[in-house]
């Protein structure tokens, strides 16, 4: 077994599923049917950030203002419209490559935890049947503060009995990345380098990450 004091987080849309895709329908569905629409790279920004925050955004891209009442039940059917596609998922939806380092985590006795921005990732972690192999989930009903805030990731650690300094991150958002770093951890980025610049490493997806490098970066 390895020595290590360190832990691993795990963001999940677009790291260990790639549900980014969903919520991007989903938006993009909702802006559509106000009358207007949000380009792929808009939509870097709307990674990572919370649900409330992400129909800010798009309403200020359609420079558009909607009641509290309509602003929440907008919020609500776009809800519902990503959960139409979450209903299809089973565990074939799991990213190549990421089961493979979560059974290396395993059988190593490294500690790994959830942190997700989003208020459906139980759901999708138990349509995966994932649930039950994290050490600690925090997701959306946990925070209050939105990421790049760290406070996702710093309440993951607490949970994991980690320091943040021995923490590593992946996420596959601009927010996640800064909030990693915000966070005082390790940064592994999963996408375009050109996006995700800021983060310490970064791939484009999971198979492209050795056991090699994980072996590194947990005994480093
Ligand atoms: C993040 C996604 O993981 O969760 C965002 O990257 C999403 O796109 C956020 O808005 C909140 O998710 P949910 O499922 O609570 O709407
Ligand atoms: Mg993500």
């Amino acid at each position: 077994m390895m020595e290590t004091d360190k832990g691993v987080i795990f963001d999940l849309d677009g790291v260990i599923v790639d549900t980014a895709k969903f919520h991007f329908l989903a938006w993009r569905k909702l802006a559509n049917d106000l009358g207007f629409d949000f380009t792929q790279e808009q939509n870097e920004q709307l990674k990572g950030v919370s649900r409330v925050e992400s129909l800010k955004k798009i309403l200020e891209w359609g420079e558009l203002e909607l009641s509290k009442t309509e602003f929440k039940r907008q919020m609500a059917l776009k809800n519902e419209n990503y959960l139409s596609y979450v209903a299809k998922m089973d565990k074939r939806e799991i990213l190549p490559g990421v089961q493979k380092i979560i059974d290396y985590l395993i059988i190593n006795n490294v500690p790994f935890a959830l942190g997700s921005a989003s208020k459906n990732a139980r759901t999708i972690l138990k349509k995966i049947s994932l649930l039950e192999k994290f050490d600690a989930i925090v997701d959306g009903t946990d925070v209050s503060k939105a990421k790049p805030d760290p406070e996702v990731f710093l309440i993951a650690a607490g949970k994991l009995r980690v320091k943040p300094e021995n923490s590593i991150v992946f996420e596959d958002s601009v927010a996640g990345i800064q909030a990693a770093k915000n966070a005082q951890m390790l940064s592994i980025g999963i996408g375009d380098p050109k996006t995700l610049g800021e983060a310490d490493y970064v791939f484009p997806d999971f198979t492209k990450i050795d056991l090699d490098f994980i072996k590194k970066v947990l005994t480093k």
